[in-house]
């Protein structure tokens, strides 16, 4: 249970210390350093960062948090009955809330093993040793407050942990971009998921009340403000996650390289409404609705940051409906579920639950790969609240499953420190 004082506290420094303080109890030696990784929300821009587009992007303040100490910092004292001594070259890797600890042989080539969460720190270890970086033996304790699977790039945030957590443990330090590929590749290898870069610089490049405009082709980012007191980011979570999703997401991949081909661009990102509509008759119908996908995403990104630049939220709210609209009738990742929390945050905002509520909603959509997970919306700050409340109640009443619900702001990207 949380004290009063605790619950006073702010998120993150509240995980922190939470880090620190399991990581002493389970190695009964103080951690040294502290690293964190953010997840993140995609505002909208979905699907497009494989076909080298545009992306619209914030971390959010919820995290990975690790606490770690060297293996030197082990002393005789530290072993117990319930923790025995390890020799001195095997890492050992905990996780709040799990008995079992991983350990693992930093010395020698990492290899992709049980239990499936560790395979993350293990490909970020692999990305360091690859540079030819010797990544010293350590204890670790991963704790967090991001719902895990729940499209909000929790991989990417404990990939951006560690690699955050390397670079000050060995003193080896990279680029933000270097470093978000580092993890990317991880994900690739290690998770054996094909995903584009923008989770991993969405946590690597955070800045707070900022969202990340990302070309995925040149890699350059802007900051666009974000600092509307009457506006508030709300994420719903479906708590669905469809068995599609792995499987989808590289068929979405290879369908898109196939327009691609078919339009002789070497990607969507190079082709037109015009050259696709010329190209249609020869088309897959499937690979034409993609492709549409596609093309209308990266523009609607586009217009979308230069929209909330200009504080033109209706704009903003329209985008985010299409892209929703567009995900779920040309793409197909959408689902059930998310369309509906889509409609019925819709439906609150053009007063079907009070006149209160009239408004209250700048606009939503689905958020990440798809096939599950959560629905991000722009809401009336001083409403949020109300509309998550109203939008959980309705989605229950209507499936019989809790959605879990917070407000979020757009974060700082990862780091490391020394305690
Ligand atoms: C997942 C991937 C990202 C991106 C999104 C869809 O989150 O990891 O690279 O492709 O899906 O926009």
């Amino acid at each position: 249970m949380i004290s009063d004082a605790q619950e006073r506290l702010p998120r993150l420094p509240r995980l922190i210390e939470q880090a620190t303080a399991t990581f002493t109890k389970r190695f009964a030696h103080p951690p040294k350093w502290v690293a964190i990784g953010p997840g993140r929300v995609n505002l909208i821009g979905e699907h497009v960062d494989y076909n080298d587009g545009f992306v619209l992007p914030m971390a959010i303040d919820r995290h990975i948090v690790i606490a770690a100490a060297p293996a030197s910092a082990r002393c005789a004292l530290s072993a117990t009955e319930s923790l025995p001594q390890v020799p001195s070259h095997i890492s050992r890797l905990a996780s709040d809330g799990q008995e079992q600890l991983v350990e693992i042989d930093t010395t020698s080539a990492m290899k992709r093993s049980d239990p499936a969460w560790a395979n993350y720190v293990r490909g970020v270890i692999a990305g360091f040793q690859d540079r030819g970086i010797t990544v010293p033996t350590f204890d670790a304790m991963v704790v967090s407050d991001l719902p895990m699977g729940g499209g909000l790039s929790s991989s990417a945030a404990i990939e951006m942990a560690t690699a955050s957590l390397l670079e000050i443990m060995t003193g080896h330090f990279m680029s933000l971009a270097e470093k978000a590929l580092l993890c990317q590749r991880a994900e690739h290898e290690f998770a054996r998921v094909p995903c584009g870069i923008m989770d991993q610089f969405a946590s690597a490049m955070g800045r707070r009340d900022h969202l990340l405009l990302l070309d995925c082709r040149s890699q350059q980012i802007s900051h666009v403000p974000l600092q509307d007191d009457s506006i508030a980011v709300l994420i719903v979570n479906s708590n669905v996650r469809h068995e599609l999703s792995d499987g989808g997401y590289a068929q979405r991949r290879s369908q898109c390289e196939q327009a691609a081909a078919m339009l002789g661009v070497s990607s969507l990102r190079d082709a037109t409404m015009a050259d696709l509509a010329a190209a249609e008759s020869q088309m897959e119908p499937v690979n034409y609705r993609r492709a549409r996908h596609v093309i209308s995403e990266i523009q609607r990104t586009t217009e979308a940051a230069a929209a909330v630049e200009a504080a033109q939220w209706d704009d903003v709210g329209k985008a985010m409906y299409e892209s929703h609209a567009s995900l779920r009738d040309d793409f197909e990742v959408s689902c059930a579920e998310l369309d509906l929390l889509v409609e019925l945050a819709r439906g609150i905002s053009e007063g079907q639950a009070s006149d209160v509520l009239r408004d209250s909603v700048i606009g939503c959509r689905m958020t990440g790969g798809g096939f599950g997970g959560c629905v991000v919306s722009l809401v009336k700050k001083h409403l949020a609240s109300k509309v998550a409340a109203e939008i959980s109640k309705r989605y229950e009443l209507k499936t019989g499953i809790a959605a879990t619900a917070f407000i979020t702001r757009p974060a700082d990207g990862a780091k490391a420190w020394l305690l």
